[in-house]
């Protein structure tokens, strides 16, 4: 049963309508730079949902106007082989986002890989370098999946300042950017993961509570403060053969004030924002403010 009380954060609308301002920053670029921003995912191996996620991003970047390419080895690559690729992306003039589809296949270093990537170029935000900007709140690349989630909330008028953010699950990709991102915006913040006593009582005090450990309908309705804001950054494949998040969705209706489906809530806005990253970051390599660009086109959607 779906109570009226609970309302869904749609993903999917507001990642198409970043994605419609990152096209028009993209023509406004084009026609004050001559530039068009250049994509490259690098994917290793054959994982089905990397497949996927690559596909998806392919297909969004194509639409923004990018020039998008995907580099596929061979699960077999050696280290030195993926570390050939990654220079020659940097030294690529037209390539202005390098994305390494993780998790990379066992026997390969991603940590190696990854402080490889030019910072200017690295737009998941996952360098050593791009941590040290988002840590330190200096300009950078956000990783995307928790700037979607700040982006996805922002556009619904839901406050972050002030409000107590509890995040379960300590990735670099969401956990502990998530943090501190939030953190950044003024939340109060808390870092639950497998190891932490209470993990219920911690989650029954979020104000918002996001979900990104990859454990099928793990949070229940009961460790859910009623209204609280719920973002679910899990996609599993569950029992029943259908994509799910780490939340009991079903049950939460009624309970949660504001929630993310699983699909279309957290991913699409994942996509939407590394397609702004690169956008960014193609237009800082001629000298432009790819924020203003961006800034310029949403004030033309919103008339
Ligand atoms: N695998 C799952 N999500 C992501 C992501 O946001 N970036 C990268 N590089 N790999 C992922």
């Amino acid at each position: 049963m779906t109570s009226p009380s609970t309302q869904l954060l749609d993903g999917k609308a507001t990642a198409a309508a970043v994605r419609v301002e990152v096209q028009a920053a993209t023509a406004a670029l084009r026609d004050a730079h001559g530039l068009q921003p250049g994509l490259t995912v690098v994917l290793v191996g054959e994982d089905p949902a990397s497949q996927v996620y690559v596909r998806n991003k392919d297909r969004a970047a194509t639409e923004a106007g990018f020039q998008v390419d995907t580099v596929r080895l061979p699960a077999t690559a050696s280290q030195e082989e993926l570390h050939a690729v990654v220079d020659r992306l940097n030294a690529d003039p037209a390539v202005h986002g390098i994305l390494v589809q993780l998790p990379l296949p066992a026997g390969l270093d991603s940590d190696a890989v990854i402080d490889r990537l030019d910072p200017a170029k690295d737009v998941d935000g996952l360098s050593p370098r791009s941590v040290a900007a988002w840590t330190l709140g200096r300009p950078g690349h956000r990783p995307c999946t928790p700037a979607g989630c700040l982006e996805l909330m922002a556009r619904y008028g839901l406050e972050v300042a002030g409000k107590h953010l509890v995040v379960i699950g300590r990735s670099m990709l969401v956990g502990k950017p998530i943090a501190t991102l939030a953190l950044e915006r003024n939340a109060t913040v808390t870092i639950c993961h497998s190891r932490t006593q209470g993990l219920e009582d911690h989650c029954r005090r979020a104000d918002i509570l996001v979900a990104a450990v990859g454990r099928e309908r793990m949070v229940k309705a009961d460790w859910i403060r009623p209204g609280a804001v719920v973002l679910d950054v899990g996609i599993n494949r569950g029992a029943d053969g259908k994509l799910c998040g780490d939340v009991d969705t079903e049950a939460a209706m009624g309970v949660a004030g504001w929630i993310t489906p699983v699909p279309g809530g957290v991913g699409p806005m994942t996509i939407a924002m590394l397609l702004r990253n690169t956008l960014c970051a193609a237009a800082a390599s001629a000298g432009a403010d790819g924020e203003a660009l961006l800034a310029g086109a949403a004030g033309v959607a919103a008339g």
